[in-house]
Parts: C-alpha cells; structure tokens; sequence
C-alpha cells in the first residue's frame, strides 16, 4: 500500500508499491490524462510534477513515491498553471494532442522556476519528443505563458508565481470566415 497526495487529494494506493506510477495513476486512479508512450523515460509523455518537479511517470514506482505531492495534467490548472495550457492553445502548439499533457507538464515546471526563459532554456528544459515539428510555436507559447505569469507576479507583488492564478491568454484569432 503506498499513499501519496495526487492533484491535492490524499490517496492510497492498495497496490503492489513496486507498480509504475504510470499505471497506478491511469488505470487505478482513472487519471488517463498522463499518456504512454516510450515506456522507457525518453519521450516525455508520462510527465507529472512531483513536487514541483517534472518527473517521467513511467520511471518512477509508487515506493518512490510515498508521501509525496503529484500533480497530473488534470490537476495542472488548480495550481496556477491555466496560463500553460490556454496559451499551447492560443500559439496552436498542440498537434496530435498525446504529447501535449507532457509538454505542458514540463513547461509548468519550468515556469514555475523561472518565468522568463530564454530559447536555450526552453530547449533545454522541454525535451519531450513531438515529431510533428511544434516546437516553435511550443517555444512561443511558453514565452507567452511566461508573460502573463510574470504579470500576475508583478500585479500581486510576489515571486510565488506558481501559486498565483494566472492573467487570461487572449483566445486565438478566429479563422477567416468564423462568426465571431
Ligand atoms: S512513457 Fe514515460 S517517458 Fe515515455
Ligand atoms: S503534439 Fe504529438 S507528435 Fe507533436
């Protein structure tokens, strides 16, 4: 039996402790959200904060972690981060979509230690593998992200941007032809 905090709420999971992390989020806590991929901590899509940190879900066992605070793609907007994922939509960075809980995942974490990234940074921070070729527009989008945290920041005079509730992306332009 392992119990660990996931999205804020206390669980316990009556498994064997040496089961995935991966599994035991999707298939006993119905948390389907955080995808398989790889299988082997290379792709990116199983990402989950754990403790703040990004970690590959598929690597970790629910042994590692006991007593622990995750956070799945779910559970991401409830701690500041729905400037993450309303910009992915807003930059359209987000193609086939089973990469995307990951993306954002890794973009919260880095977000969350730095709001203001430089391109290498986000290179260097979003390793996740995405071959339909996303990665600028995923670049733009964090960057933008990363703008209206730090609004939010400044506004609320705080550096705790990972616990303030982020300023509203603009929503994408519409497409010719759209009502709008
Ligand atoms: S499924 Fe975990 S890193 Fe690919
Ligand atoms: S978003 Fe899935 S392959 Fe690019």
């Amino acid at each position: 039996m392992s119990r660990l905090t996931v999205n804020d709420r206390p669980l316990e999971f009556r498994m064997d402790p040496q089961t995935p992390l991966l599994w035991a989020l999707r298939d006993a806590a119905n948390l389907t959200g955080t995808k398989y991929g790889c299988g082997s901590g290379e792709c990116g899509a199983c990402m989950v904060l754990v403790d703040g940190e990004a970690r590959p879900a598929c690597q970790l066992s629910l042994a590692e972690v006991e007593g622990r605070a995750v956070t799945t793609i779910e559970g991401l907007g409830d701690h500041g981060f729905e400037a993450v994922q309303q910009a992915l939509v807003a930059e359209q960075a987000i193609q086939c979509g089973f990469c995307t809980p990951g993306i954002a995942i890794s973009a919260a974490a880095l977000l969350a230690r730095n709001a203001g990234p430089s391109d290498v940074e986000i290179r260097a921070a979003i390793a996740n593998i995405c071959r339909c070729g996303v990665h600028p527009r995923l670049a733009s989008a964090i960057r933008r992200a990363g703008e209206a945290m730090r609004r939010v920041s400044t506004t609320a005079g705080t550096a705790d941007v990972a616990h303030q509730p982020p300023a509203p992306v603009p929503a994408t332009p519409p497409v010719r032809g759209e009502q709008q």
